[in-house]
């Protein structure tokens, strides 16, 4: 199949994710169904398209033509998997982040999509290979993962599963170079593959934080907000959501080590239905819209060097195990994927392996973690010398 003969997608699941993965494929001019099981899901994930691109417009970034050809002619939805599928050259799944769940979806859609169509999933962690095993053609199965708020975030990850052919994994580089995405290619299916692997280990990090209850989370976020992040760390898992952020936490535990097992206190959070920004209470209060975090006074223990020496000793393990063999994707892939101002192996191009070393060292005593244990690349200095 030929870029030119991808002519309409499928979005399985109206989420935050499917609707703006539905957005995106729409405004570049490809038909899009949505398939979800209740028309309410269905019509709020038509609103917020529309709402999304009425603000476009407002801004003068699309044309009000634009707006009108995917709201009346381009985007549709349905019930109905066969009817979403049927006539589809890709499907592209963002059902929630549950194993048995996701591989039941392509169960059902491998029997009734075409024998070409490439099926892809938006999984954030879990294996490729192992949804794609339920599918009648894996070699035509690949991850496609997309970053949050779709609308805003460039980067799609274009992941390898253990059948996927160069064919179809190139095709979906097209495909996200189409809807104005920067194509990143995953070669090897590991867990929470390039930039949520790499975050990995802070998200322990954090959890262990708030459990040892001696640094408050704002002064955490008001460091990293000073280098330029966007957002500071506990803001985004609010805005993620803690859900999502506990899930992947106990499937790094299952898949990485135990070290990543979810902290009492986010696990108390999620009880309390305590979620973040959709539930208007996470980690901050989040009832008028946006977080409110006090940002006047910073930690001095946990600075921006210890996330970042964390992070860049997660990026030699991604680099080493093959999932990325160029540390300019991995870079990238942050920059475009959280709007970081530069990659981990960027950043410590300069830097001295001793005070990352022992920046390492002493966080791993601190928190009893494993994970946090520096890299031989990282005390030797050898990152420096790996491919661009
Ligand atoms: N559609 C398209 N563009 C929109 C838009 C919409 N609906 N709404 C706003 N925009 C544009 C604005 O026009 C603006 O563009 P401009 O800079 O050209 O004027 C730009 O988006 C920024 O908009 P805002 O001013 O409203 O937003 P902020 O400056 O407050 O930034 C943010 C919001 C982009 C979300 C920023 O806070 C950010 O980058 N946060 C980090 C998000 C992140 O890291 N995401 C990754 C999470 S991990 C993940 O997703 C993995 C998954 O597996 C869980």
């Amino acid at each position: 199949m030929k870029l030119e003969d991808v002519k309409k997608i499928a979005i399985i699941g109206s989420g935050a994710m499917g609707h703006g993965i539905a957005q995106v494929c729409a405004v570049a001019g490809i038909n899009v169904v949505i398939k979800d099981i209740k028309q309410e899901f269905l019509d709020n994930a038509v609103s917020k398209v529309k709402e999304s691109l009425t603000f476009l417009v407002g801004k003068g970034k699309i044309p009000q033509k634009t707006l009108d050809n995917v709201m009346n002619n381009l985007l549709t939805t349905t019930l109905d998997t066969k009817t979403a599928v049927a006539d589809a050259q890709i499907v592209i799944e963002a059902v929630p982040e549950i194993l048995d769940l996701k591989k039941s979806v392509f169960k059902e859609i491998s029997g009734l999509a075409a024998k070409d169509t490439i099926l892809a999933t938006n999984t954030s962690t879990m294996s490729i290979s192992e949804i794609g095993a339920v599918v009648d053609r894996p070699e035509r199965f690949v991850g496609m993962h997309f970053f949050n708020p779709v609308n805003r975030m460039k980067l799609v990850e274009v992941i390898y599963g253990n059948k996927t052919t160069d064919e179809t994994a190139d095709l979906l580089v097209a495909v996200t170079e189409k809807i104005n995405k920067k194509p990143i290619k995953v070669l090897k299916d590991s867990p929470g593959f390039i930039v949520n692997r790499i975050n990995a280990p802070n998200q322990a990090l954090f959890s262990a934080i708030l459990d040892e209850g001696k640094e408050k989370p704002c002064e955490i976020d008001a460091g990293m907000k000073e280098t330029g992040m966007p957002m500071g760390p506990f803001e985004l898992a609010d805005y993620v959501g803690l859900d999502v952020f506990c899930h992947t936490l106990s499937y790094y535990s299952k898949t990485l080590s135990k070290d990543y097992t979810p902290g009492k206190l986010l696990s108390e959070k999620l009880k309390n239905n305590e979620l973040g920004m959709k539930t208007g209470k996470g980690i901050y209060d989040w009832s008028a819209g946006k977080a409110v975090i006090d940002l006047s006074k910073k930690s001095t223990t946990i600075t921006p060097m210890e996330l970042l020496a964390v992070q860049l000793n997660e990026a030699v393990k991604v680099y080493k195990e093959e999932v990325s063999t160029s540390t300019n994707d991995i870079d990238n892939s942050l920059v475009f994927g959280m709007n970081a101002f530069m990659g981990p192996f960027g950043l410590c191009a300069g830097q001295d392996p001793k005070i990352l070393t022992d920046t390492l060292n002493k966080l791993s005593e601190r928190f009893n973690l494993e994970i946090f244990k520096p890299e031989p690349e990282i005390i030797d200095g050898s990152y420096k010398n790996f491919n661009k």
